[in-house]
């Protein structure tokens, strides 16, 4: 576990299956109350270049729930990006503030950019259509809460594959542990094609369909994802596909009925409030993970839990 002090939290690439069963452990540990006060005498910066609801706030909540101190900024035009600064020279100077940062940022790859100039671990908390490992995280913890396992799970991921940052950072983390992966989209946003090259050479085969019923009725995960209109660049292209999924009970009792419902919100349309109603329907308990587990993250690295 000593190994997390320090480091940055940038993909799930760089990760091992050994490295998501000490965050899952770790978060376990924390919801049970056996961790408290592990971030008492860290300050952590928190910058969001883009919008959140849940991220953002269950890191602070973390944060605070921890002991420890928290600043920053909900949106660029609150820094002095908004008076031409650079990007890497945010990070220069903000690293000197603080034990360890969190970034959301819209450009792939900024995090890693971020871990480049920082003094301090960064944590990525979403690069455009890249990556959300902390999501992950708190997906697999849900998960494991849920199954007792991660391993073997049958899951589909249904919705917008192709942008929806969470899913490439969930199928890659799911192939650690021998998940049966089916890919549910419209054909113009599915998983990307690298995303799949890196499944196979790891040898985890997967299945793609257009609609949740030809995943079969025995899956034990549907995760959905919105569609995300904010990356598109052509607006008849998303409106061509705005509104293509909408899960209700009756699709839920189609799908076998004991089939967990997971997103990792905000949802727009794609899942109707009745779903909320059902035993299967896990999503907001999922996003109330998301305290212990960046809290768990959080003194991993900055090294206030062993
Ligand atoms: N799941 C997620 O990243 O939600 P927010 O965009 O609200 O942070």
């Amino acid at each position: 576990m000593g190994s997390f002090k320090g480091r940055h939290i940038i993909s799930l690439r760089d990760m091992s299956v050994d490295d998501l069963g000490t965050i899952v452990e770790a978060t376990a540990r924390v919801k049970s109350g056996g961790a408290a006060d592990m971030l008492r005498g860290s300050t952590v910066a928190v910058m969001f270049f883009e919008p959140s609801t849940r991220t953002r706030l269950s890191f602070e909540s973390a944060i605070l729930q921890s002991g420890g101190r928290v600043f920053g900024f909900a949106s660029p035009g609150a820094s002095s990006q908004s008076k031409g600064e650079s990007f890497a020279d945010t990070i220069r100077t903000v690293t000197g503030y603080c034990d360890a940062m969190v970034i959301r940022h819209p450009v792939e790859g900024a995090a890693r950019l971020a871990s480049e100039l920082a003094t301090v671990p960064v944590i990525n908390a979403g690069d455009g259509a890249n990556q959300h490992p902390t999501q992950t995280f708190l997906d697999l913890f849900t998960m494991e809460e849920e199954f007792g396992r991660l391993d073997g799970l049958k899951i589909g991921m249904m919705g917008d594959l192709k942008y929806g940052r969470t899913v490439h950072s969930l199928a890659m983390a799911m192939a650690h542990f021998g998940a049966r992966m089916t890919f549910i989209s419209p054909p113009n946003l599915r998983m990307p094609d690298s995303a799949k090259a890196e499944l196979l050479a790891r040898g985890i085969g997967f299945t793609e369909v257009q609609q949740p019923e030809e995943a079969g009725v025995d899956l034990d995960v549907l995760y959905i994802t919105r569609i995300q209109k904010e990356r598109f660049g052509d607006p008849q292209e998303y409106e061509s596909v705005a509104h293509c999924y909408r899960l209700t009970c009756e699709t839920v009792r189609a799908l076998g009925g004991s089939v967990r419902i997971m997103h990792p919100l905000p949802r727009v349309d794609e899942i109707a409030e009745e779903v909320d109603t059902l035993p299967n329907a896990i999503y907001f308990r999922q996003a109330h993970n998301g305290v212990p587990t960046r809290q768990a993250l959080l003194g991993l690295v900055t090294g206030g839990l062993e």
